[in-house]
């Protein structure tokens, strides 16, 4: 094969691969916020403390009380969810930081929270989810 045969299959093998690769990239979400059904408080709480569909439990790396662990503790949430970025309801602010934690890191944290939520959890679980940590 001619050297320049070689950089057109090497192209033709790359361009799609790239396409592919964008389609892919983390940030397309499937949903919204505004798609959530209503949560509720009780379910969301009994979800915290469970492994889901092989992801780990919230409680595996938050405290609902005032412990530190991988993650920042969660009590007063309810009342710092709404102080993180400016003009963000707490509601949004919590579902990105179920399903996107990257888009915003607490200080003193790093992006350690797992970003494949998303895919893990349904709808309701996440709305359940925000439910009760907005209750914290
Ligand atoms: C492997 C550890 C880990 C697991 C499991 C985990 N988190 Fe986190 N989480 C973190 C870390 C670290 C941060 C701080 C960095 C950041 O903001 O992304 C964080 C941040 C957060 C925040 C923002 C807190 C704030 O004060 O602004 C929320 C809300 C949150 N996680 C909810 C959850 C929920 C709900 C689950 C379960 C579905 C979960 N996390 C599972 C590690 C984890």
């Amino acid at each position: 094969m001619s050297r320049r045969a070689c950089w057109i299959n090497c192209l033709a093998l790359l361009v799609p691969a790239l396409l592919v690769g964008v389609g892919c990239a983390p940030d397309a979400l499937s949903f919204s916020y505004s798609d959530l059904p209503a949560g509720d408080v009780a379910r969301g709480a009994a979800l915290f403390d469970q492994p889901v569909n092989g992801a780990a439990a919230c409680s595996a790396c938050h405290a609902a009380g005032t412990e530190r662990r991988a993650g920042p503790p969660l009590a007063g949430y309810g009342q710092s969810a709404g102080a993180r970025v400016p003009d963000e309801d707490p509601a949004e602010y919590t579902f990105y930081s179920i399903i996107r934690p990257s888009r915003y890191v607490v200080r003193g944290y790093s992006n350690t929270m797992p970003s494949d939520y998303d895919k893990r959890l349904s709808q309701q679980q996440i709305a359940d989810l925000i439910a009760y940590l907005l209750s914290l």
